[in-house]
This record gives C-alpha cells, structure tokens and sequence, in this order.
C-alpha cells in the first residue's frame, strides 16, 4: 500500500510508514498543539523529498501570518510554493460576509475541485473543519459530514482535517467526524509536575495500519519534529 510520510522522525515507524494514500486523517489537538505546524510540515517535507503537490486551504489564520508562522519554524513556503498552494478563504471570508451557508460548502469544494483539475495535488489540508462545519450551518452535521466525506474520497487526494479540541474536553470532534475518519492523529498538551507542559502525540486509530496507540512526546528541533518515548512519568 502506498503511503505519505509524516516526516515527524520516530512517528512513521510506528504506523507502518505513515497514511495510506486516499485517507482522510483528522489531526485533533489544543489551541497551539501544533496542528497547523505538524500539517504544513508534512506537505513541505512531502514537496521537498518527494516532489509531492498539495493545496493548503486556511479558513481562519491567514495566510501571510501562516506563512511567517512556518518560516519561523523552519519551512519557508517560498522554497516549495510551485509545489505547496495556500488557499486563503479566511480573506474572501473576509471580504464576503454576506455569503450564506449553502455557498460555503460550494465556495470550499468549487476551489478545492478547480485546483484539483489544473494542478492535480496529492495532499489536502483543511484548517479547520470546525469552523467549515460553522461557516456551512450544518443542518444534520453527522449526515452532512458524511456526504462531505464521501466527497473528499472521491477527489481522490489525502485529506489532513484538523480539528479543535478543549483541554476539559476529550472528544476529538464535535459531529462524529472522529467516526467518519479513517484516522486520527491527536496532539496534546500535557501538564508534567508543577510547571512544564510536554507536547505530546498519538496515534488513536489509522483504518488498514498495524500501529502504536501510545502517546509519544512530540519534540521541535531545529525544523523536524519528532516523537520520543516518554520518560518523565
Ligand atoms: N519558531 C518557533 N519554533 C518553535 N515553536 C514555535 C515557533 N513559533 C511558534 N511556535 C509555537 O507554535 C505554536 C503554534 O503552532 P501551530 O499554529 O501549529 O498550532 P495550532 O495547533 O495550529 O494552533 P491553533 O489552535 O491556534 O490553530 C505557538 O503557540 C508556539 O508555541
Ligand atoms: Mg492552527
């Protein structure tokens, strides 16, 4: 089965070599779990090593404070920006407030379609798919999201949708996108003694992957991150 690397060194190896090509993979954390770092991380590394196309699309943070966040990190978009498109519909949100919930949905998959027609990218993130979800009003969200990923198989691109997660609440999702996922990566902030917050990461499930379900701790280093055993317990 061909897969996409993660590239987080100490994490591919324990889900069989990273996602089966074709899933849709819901990436659930904290606010600044690194979610949208984990994500464009892996799209920068896969146009890098692989030659790989991908489109980002960001419904909230822009992309020009997007794009000074990765560079900081270490993944300049410049480098990769014939391979790695960002779609910035956090702007035309900005622009267009008046558009209803129908046209949404239609704006979102009328952009990603038409690049998936002229650029034919491989990798698609959604940041983020709860606030897709509010933009598009859903009416019966579980029936809705499952046509919505239906739809996003049938584009035939891997799919990264991030989600957002409270540190009081432990569900990954909000309308079963958790369930409708074929995995969920979850990215956590855990409190270790008095001070330190650890970043942590886990595989929670990966449909068709013989993988590790522990957490690891999930390091930052110089432009790669990786996942270690945890020691501190
Ligand atoms: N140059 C840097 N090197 C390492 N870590 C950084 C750097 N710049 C910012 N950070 C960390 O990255 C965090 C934000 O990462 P990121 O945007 O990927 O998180 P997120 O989970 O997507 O957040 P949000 O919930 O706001 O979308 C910051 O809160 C900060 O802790
Ligand atoms: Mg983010």
């Amino acid at each position: 089965m061909d897969r996409i690397k993660t590239f987080i060194q100490g994490f591919d190896d324990r889900i069989s070599e990273g996602i089966p090509k074709g899933h849709c993979v819901l990436i659930a954390g904290e606010p600044g779990a690194y979610k949208s770092s984990i994500a464009f991380s892996l799209l920068y590394n896969q146009a890098l090593a692989e030659g790989r196309k991908s489109v980002y699309i960001t419904l909230e943070q822009s992309r020009d404070n997007l794009a000074i966040h990765m560079k900081g990190m270490g993944f300049d978009h410049e480098k990769v920006d014939q391979l790695v498109t960002i779609v910035d519909l956090a702007l035309i949100r900005k622009n267009l407030d008046k558009v209803g919930p129908q046209s949404w949905m239609q704006i979102f998959k009328t952009y990603a379609m038409n690049l998936k027609d002229s650029l034919d990218y491989e990798i698609l993130v959604i940041d983020s798919m709860p606030v897709l979800s509010m933009l598009a009003e859903f009416k019966n969200p579980r029936q809705e999201l499952f046509h919505f990923f239906e739809w996003l198989r049938d584009l035939n691109v891997t799919t990264l949708i991030l989600g957002e997660m409270s540190a009081s609440n432990l569900d990954y999702a909000q309308c079963g996108e958790d369930f409708l996922a074929d995995g969920i990566i979850h990215l956590k902030m855990e409190r270790v003694g008095d001070v330190n917050i650890q970043r942590r990461i886990r595989c929670v499930k990966m449909r068709a992957t013989a993988h590790n379900t522990d957490y690891y701790t999930l390091i930052y280093h110089q432009g790669r991150f990786q996942a270690t055993r945890v020691i501190s317990e």
